[in-house]
């Protein structure tokens, strides 16, 4: 199978080194347009695939990825339309349309899938919210749902929940860093050493997730399994809501999605 890039900036380059990783595609099979600055080169030259300089040999893929800015994505499916083979799988991971609209630029011949990504899909482990167009044959379904589950988990769902799926998984990796690094700031300012706080805190937010997803457990049951009475992570429960921690993820994930 080729499959092909229209932009290859955070999430593209994410996503392209995932398949490949995966061994979804392999890199002479993978056909890469970036913009402007240079930043599909630098790719090139580390990845190895083919970076093309026009729409043209797209009409070798039967799986195209558009992954730019949310404004242009419309106007650059207008160009590359004419370029496209019938029963192409057009997966745009840009916020900010709808299946309807780019179906309509794309015309019947071309399935659409929206599918929104977030970046940990560069290790395999990502996780999609994907929106397939209703009239989608099932085996073209099928090519698609395969090619992103070889960067994570997916899931389907309504068009009117991506945009929060998107925050939820989609930002929230950046969320995450940053609870990540101020846990570490927390354990350097008591002696311990960075480069191992760092080590056990990812290590540690693996199996808290791991622990999640294998029991299905409400979070607050995992959370009393960890608080014995007048412990010390009782204590730390404590000092997070009284510094609003509970309210700074909310207001988080209410900002980043208005
Ligand atoms: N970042 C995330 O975690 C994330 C998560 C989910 C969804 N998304 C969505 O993914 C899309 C891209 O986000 P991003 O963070 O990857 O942005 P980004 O780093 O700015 O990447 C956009 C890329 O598009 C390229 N581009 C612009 N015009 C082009 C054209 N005519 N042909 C080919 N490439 C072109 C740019 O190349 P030059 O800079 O070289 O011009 C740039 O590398 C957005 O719509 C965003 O909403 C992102």
């Amino acid at each position: 199978m080729n499959i092909g890039f229209i932009g290859a900036g955070h999430m593209g380059s994410a996503m392209i080194e995932g398949l490949l990783k995966a061994n979804t595609v392999a890199p002479e099979n993978l056909f890469v347009k970036g913009g402007s600055s240079g930043t599909a080169e630098a790719l090139q030259e580390k990845l190895g695939f083919r970076l093309i300089k026009d729409y043209t040999s797209l009409k070798e893929c039967q799986v195209i990825f558009i992954a730019t800015g949310a404004k242009i994505v419309l106007e650059i499916l207008k160009q590359a339309a004419p370029f496209m083979a019938k029963n192409t799988i057009l997966i745009s991971v840009a916020t900010g349309h709808t299946v309807e609209e780019a179906q309509a630029v794309l015309g019947e011949e071309i399935h659409v899938v929206h599918a929104i990504p977030n970046t940990p899909v560069s290790v395999n482990a990502g996780m999609i919210g994907a929106v397939f167009a209703n009239d989608m044959p099932g085996a073209l379904k099928a090519d698609a749902l395969n090619v992103l589950e070889s960067l994570g988990k997916v899931k389907e769902v309504n068009e009117h929940i991506l945009g929060t799926f998107g925050t939820v998984a989609g930002c929230s990796p950046a969320f995450v860093d940053i609870f990540m690094e101020a846990l570490a700031d927390g354990a350097v300012s008591q002696g311990m050493p960075r480069a191992l706080s760092y080590e056990v805190i990812a290590q540690m937010m693996l199996g808290s997730a791991t622990l999640a997803l294998e029991t299905q457990k409400h979070p607050g049951e995992l959370k009393d399994g960890v608080t014995s009475p007048g412990g010390s992570t009782i204590k730390g429960v404590a000092a997070l809501e009284k510094n609003g921690f509970r309210y700074a993820v909310i207001d988080a994930v209410n900002q980043a999605n208005s």
